[in-house]
């Protein structure tokens, strides 16, 4: 147990002269280390930080009741418990998520110690992050460290450090404080496009003769097994003729490091691909004054396919696009105090603090899970669950670079534990590990296999253990490699990725005003997205509740709701990879959604 009995208020000795006569200052409020890394690979130290710039500190205190909330979001995600689908309000998960007053207390005195006025202090709805904006050089007194400006050998440019302490009688009521030593990017992974000179661009929708019939029965285009279009991924997925009827539905898309969306574009991709939807467009929503510049020759190919296909394929659901402000590769110069931030947790504050967030969610960002300092993702993954309970689904990408980094070039990619030892290693990305999210890995052609011009990120988590509900389905999977197969390049305990698989590559999207074909797990995440919010409408207009947390469900139905995935594998590391099998496989998880009998069974399953 935990002794709260210490406050802060014990280290105010120096505002406190008359204290000083009874007692030296007490041992507990001597700096102790919190937290401390070695720098990922590819940084290295470039400078100071201008002692006036300005940082905004996140300060993450401790969740005593986590537990209490999986419980709850485990039991609300199960479709054979009687909870299923009876999802927490805002306000619960608040109650729930809710730091121990004497932690507030706690933090509040350090923070007065240092003469930060209440004022320039924000706390998130539940009281579990207290955020201030206050200059560097003041951080660096308050942690006990010293920031430097970090470069990346790509050039990135961000101000961290690789250790940080606090007073020891604070560590039990801080969990984090960032950004100190986080060097995860989250950054899009959209894979090279196919035809990046514009004059070998595809210029117009090849409609090839002819259809084919996938094992799974389905008939689809043969121009499919080349380039993927709405049409295609309707056919692929069984949900073709069916249109959404419930508009109290929504869906969204996670837009970061300056990705617009390009709303004459997308009238352009619905005008070849999804002419009912044309003048229509979706709610853009600022967080923290991030821009969606509509200038043309700026629109995002990350952005662009992503809002492209998740609201072509789930139209008229109504879409929201949140773009968020803040790279956090940093370039020093440019001088915007609020670039230090880390735009991940601000979109999270953002979308947690919203009573009816998006019923679907996609996000197409991740970074290296060992670039994430491992309490920055255990709490981000807390946050995922807060979601999750309040009947939210969220999909990421599974990654790019096969077992390897976050880095589809095998001639570069970087294998090696961030330890100290430099050990050989497979690479998952975060926050495709999280085990509340559902990762979605990628596929390509007709007959579907695991794509292969990059490779579906798959693999272990190293932070997060096996979640129960995918024990059976990961151990089978397990119990079919030969023995010894990789052994100490992955962790066979840990959170197995992905969940299921879509579509990844030749996806056909509008990009500044020209048809390009582009690809990545990019493409996968917002597919698998688009199909949620289809069932989401199923489920809806049964009068029963939104998915919410998917996994349970997905890893409980009969597996004829997907098309499994048996043919190729994820390179990377030098190695070959995992095998895309029979059942769940690190490649392409489940497999791929056959949303017509996943129509049914999410209807029969509820209650
Ligand atoms: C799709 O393309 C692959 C690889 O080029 C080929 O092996 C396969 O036969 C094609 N499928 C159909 C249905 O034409
Ligand atoms: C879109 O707007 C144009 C111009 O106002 C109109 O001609 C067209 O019929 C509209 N299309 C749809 C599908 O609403
Ligand atoms: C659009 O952006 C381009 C590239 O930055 C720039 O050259 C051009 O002037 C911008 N156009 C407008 C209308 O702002
Ligand atoms: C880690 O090991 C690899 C392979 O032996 C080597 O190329 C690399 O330079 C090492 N990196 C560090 C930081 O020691
Ligand atoms: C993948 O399949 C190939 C060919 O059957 C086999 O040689 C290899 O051992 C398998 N790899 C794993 C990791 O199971």
């Amino acid at each position: 147990m935990r002794s709260f009995s210490f406050t802060g208020l014990l280290c105010l000795v120096s505002i406190a002269p008359f204290l000083r006569v009874l007692a030296a200052p007490p041992k507990a409020c001597a700096p102790k280390v919190k937290e401390s890394v070695i720098p990922p690979r590819g940084w290295t130290q470039h400078g100071i930080p201008s002692p006036d710039h300005t940082i905004v500190l996140r300060i993450a205190l401790p969740q005593p009741d986590f537990n209490l909330l999986e419980k709850h979001l485990y039991e609300v995600s199960d479709p054979s418990h009687a909870r299923y689908g009876d999802h927490l309000s805002k306000e619960e998960v608040e109650r729930l998520v809710a730091p121990h007053q004497d932690s507030i207390d706690a933090v509040d005195e350090w923070l007065r110690s240092y003469n930060i006025d209440s004022n320039d202090v924000h706390r998130s709805a539940a009281k579990d992050w207290v955020t201030v904006k206050i200059p560097v050089s003041l951080a660096e007194k308050m942690l006990d460290t010293t920031y430097h400006v970090w470069e990346h050998s790509d050039g990135d440019q961000i101000v961290r450090t690789t250790s940080y302490s606090l007073p020891e009688n604070l560590h039990a009521h801080i969990d984090l404080v960032q950004p100190t030593t986080m060097f995860g990017r989250f950054k899009g992974l959209k894979s090279t496009i196919v035809w990046p000179d514009e004059a070998e661009a595809p210029p117009q929708l090849k409609t090839l003769v002819g259809t084919v019939n996938t094992a799974s029965g389905a008939i689809v285009d043969a121009s499919c097994n080349t380039t993927i279009t709405i049409k295609c991924l309707q056919q692929l997925y069984n949900a073709v003729g069916f249109t959404p009827k419930i508009l109290k539905n929504s869906i969204g898309i996670t837009g970061y490091l300056e990705q617009f969306a390009n709303i004459q574009d997308l009238q352009s991709f619905y005008a070849e691909q999804r002419p009912d939807a044309l003048n229509s467009s979706f709610k853009f929503i600022s967080v923290k004054g991030g821009l969606n510049d509509q200038n043309l020759s700026l629109a995002g190919a990350e952005a662009n396919l992503d809002v492209q296909f998740a609201f072509g394929l789930s139209f008229p659901i109504p879409g929201t696009f949140w773009s968020t402000a803040g790279r956090p590769p940093f370039k020093p110069d440019v001088g915007t105090p609020t670039n230090t931030n880390e735009p991940y947790t601000d979109w999270l504050d953002f979308v947690l603090s919203h009573p009816s967030p998006p019923l679907s969610i996609s996000t197409s960002y991740g970074d290296d899970e060992q670039t994430v300092p491992k309490s920055f993702a255990i709490r981000a993954c807390a946050s995922f669950a807060q979601l999750g309970v309040r009947g939210v689904s969220l999909m990421f990408s599974s990654g790019d670079g096969g077992v390897g980094d976050n880095n589809p070039n095998p001639a570069t990619q970087q294998c090696f534990t961030n330890d100290g030892r430099n050990a050989t290693r497979f690479i998952p990305l975060f926050p495709a590990s999280c085990p509340f999210v559902t990762s979605v890995g990628g596929t390509v052609g007709v007959p579907e296999v695991a794509v292969s011009r990059f490779f579906s990120g798959g693999g272990f988590s190293d932070y997060f253990e096996r979640p129960w509900y995918q024990e059976k389905a990961v151990k089978k999977h397990l119990s079919t490699l030969p023995k010894g197969t990789y052994k100490g390049l992955y962790n066979p305990k840990g959170r197995g990725i992905p969940d299921v698989a879509a579509q990844g590559d030749r996806f056909r999207i509008f990009l500044s005003g020209v048809p390009r074909m582009i690809g990545g797990t990019s493409a996968s995440s917002p597919t698998f997205a688009g199909i949620v919010a289809l069932l989401n409408d199923v489920r809806l207009s049964k009068k029963l509740p939104p998915l919410g947390f998917l996994n349970p469900l997905l890893y409980s139905v009969d597996s004829s709701a997907f098309n499994d995935i048996t043919v190729g594998h994820n390179s990377g590391c030098g190695t070959t990879g995992f095998n895309a099998t029979r059942g769940w496989d690190p490649v392409t998880g489940l497999g791929t959604p056959n949303f017509g009998i996943l129509a049914k069974l999410v209807v029969q399953k509820g209650h």
